[in-house]
């Protein structure tokens, strides 16, 4: 049965016209409400018309799962998405950010950004008067982390106290995965090699946001990390804008790979979740990626339907 759409809209109408541009924007039982309509418009339950509403896409990185997912959230929302690749507009010659926000301001309903600076993505929103999304910066994912948590839902029935052991760098997705399992009651460990741990400060914005007794920490030991771990989660060992450091990195990270054996080592109901792309035989082994592709691809698939709720709820929908 859907949830009463008053009893949504009551715990969501605060984030309507908002900006989501970290994890922390969003507060637990907002995210939670979020899950439930997801799941409504996932299963067809609810149907939610914006009408012609326009989501400008701005995005100086390369992207499949983000891109694709937002166009086809606005279309079933019955809106569309513009693409303004930097590089055909006249931000790629200079235009400042300041101008160009208040332009599309007057065109646009939202924006999604996917760039390197968590600061230049903040200056687009301190211009704007239309809400502004994180598609990606270099120290936030919060798109990727919400696709991640309602996953983790879905398979297990609940939220609170579960254990989530991220293996690798200590990058954008580890940090919204903190801040965002935080304040859900998760459990979120983050094991790095020394010298990539993830920021301290996002750490210590988590442990401040925690609920339900949740704990973050972060180590260096994958072989003791994964123990008890529920959810083994891991993403590339470079990210884009690091590929000059791939080889290194690739030396540095060889014991922070997620293989069968430290699956073996982990709570018997584990499931492994990668955000994708994949690098085999890096982060992740052919066979764990394999053995794991249902929850893998119903993770990015999920990143289509919380990201249609969250336009649903910024746009004004319910
Ligand atoms: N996971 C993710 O954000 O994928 P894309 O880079 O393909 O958008
Ligand atoms: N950490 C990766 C995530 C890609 C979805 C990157 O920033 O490249």
């Amino acid at each position: 049965m859907p949830s009463s759409p008053i009893g949504l809209a009551s715990k969501l109408s605060t984030f309507s016209n908002n900006d989501f541009l970290s994890s922390s924007d969003l507060k637990s039982d907002q995210v939670l409400a979020l899950f439930e309509l997801a799941k409504e418009l996932k299963t067809g339950n609810r149907r939610i018309d914006l009408g012609n509403r326009v989501l400008g896409l701005i995005f100086k990185k390369a992207s499949t799962r983000t891109r694709v997912s937002f166009q086809v959230a606005m279309a079933r929302l019955g809106g569309q998405t513009v693409d303004l690749n930097p590089q055909n507009t006249q931000l790629g010659r200079g235009e400042p950010i300041k101008d160009t926000a208040r332009v599309l301001s007057r065109y646009c309903d939202a924006l999604a950004i996917r760039t390197f600076s968590q600061q230049e993505l903040e200056e687009y929103a301190e211009w704007s008067t239309i809400p502004v999304i994180n598609a990606l910066t270099d120290l936030e994912h919060p798109c990727q982390a919400l696709a991640d948590y309602l996953t983790i839902q879905e398979k297990f029935g609940k939220l609170k106290g579960i254990n989530l052991t991220y293996i690798g760098d200590g990058n954008n997705v580890a940090n919204s995965l903190m801040l965002c399992g935080s304040m859900l009651g998760v459990n979120v460990k983050i094991c790095s090699p020394k010298g990539f741990e993830a920021d301290s400060h996002i750490a210590e914005k988590a442990e401040s946001l925690s609920e339900f007794g949740s704990k973050i920490s972060i180590c260096n030991n994958p072989l003791k990390a994964v123990k008890e771990a529920q959810v083994i989660y891991t993403d590339v060992w470079a990210s884009m804008g690091q590929e000059e450091e791939h080889i290194k990195r690739k030396e540095i990270f060889e014991k922070y790979k997620v293989d069968q054996k430290l699956i073996g080592l982990a709570d018997d109901e584990v499931i492994v979740l990668h955000c994708l792309p994949a690098h085999r035989g890096e982060e992740i082994t052919e066979e764990a990626l394999e053995s794991q592709s249902d929850h893998v691809f119903n993770q990015a698939e999920n990143r289509l339907h919380v990201q249609q709720a969250l336009l649903a709820v910024q746009l004004g929908g319910l």
